[in-house]
């Protein structure tokens, strides 16, 4: 049973989508548990869990690139909230060919002001999967993020979610109105894109998480 629990693999990609305090940041980080490679985990929101993950690092694509490659997962907490500024460090790391693979904590960041993603976070979307770089993405506000992010993906996990423009982004762009459901707190819908497969899953194992990190 446990090898149909929800993995994202290498070179996939996955979103999570759900209101605030819907559990997405624990849910990306029960998949970041279960996910092959290395990692780095962009917090920028600073999340306390997140930053207890892994190894702290600046946020500076030469840096990350110089940590020794047996740090599985890598934490930055960004100091800028400039898209231009924060996409620039992506587009580096996505440009340096490295299997490093990315969990961004808020997309919403990553979007300049006419809400479209930069050339680090595209090309991380669209080349990424060549290069064995993963990716997990959260956001808030799934009707705010552009629609790469959507297209790209491999699959989603939906949290509670109450925006009725957020539900019709996510349906208009995956053509799956079955994703729209009333989730109780912590519950989740799993939909892998391949398969057209939609599964319900319980809260992730929370209090257990940290010690899969150590
Ligand atoms: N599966 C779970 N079991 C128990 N508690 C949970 C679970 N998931 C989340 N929580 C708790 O609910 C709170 C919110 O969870 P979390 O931070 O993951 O949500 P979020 O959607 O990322 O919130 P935000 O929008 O503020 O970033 C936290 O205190 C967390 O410990
Ligand atoms: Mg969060």
């Amino acid at each position: 049973m446990t090898a149909r629990l929800p993995r994202v693999g290498h070179g996939e990609r996955a979103l999570v989508l759900g209101r605030t305090g819907s559990g997405k940041t624990t849910g990306a980080v029960w998949l970041l548990s279960r996910a092959p490679g290395r990692w780095l985990v962009i917090n920028s929101k600073s999340d306390t869990m997140l930053d207890s993950l892994g190894v702290p690092v600046s946020y500076n694509a030469p840096r990350i690139l110089a940590v020794p490659e047996d740090a599985r997962v890598m934490v930055a907490t960004p100091r800028t909230f400039d898209p231009d500024e924060l996409d620039l460090v992506l587009l580096q790391l996505c440009e340096s060919g490295r299997s490093i693979s990315i969990l961004i904590d808020e997309l919403l960041y990553f979007h300049n002001a006419s809400g479209r993603a930069g050339p680090g976070l595209m090309g991380l979307l669209t080349r990424g999967r060549s290069r064995g770089q993963s990716f997990i993405g959260c956001s808030q506000r799934p009707a705010a993020i552009s629609q790469f992010c959507y297209s790209e993906c491999d699959y989603f996990a939906i949290y509670k979610l109450t925006l009725p423009q957020d539900w019709q982004k996510l349906i208009a762009i995956t053509g799956k109105p079955a994703l729209r459901k009333r989730r109780a707190p912590f519950y989740w819908g799993w939909y892998d894109v391949r398969q057209d497969r939609l599964e319900e899953y319980g809260p992730v194992p929370a209090a257990d998480l940290a010690r899969r990190f150590a």
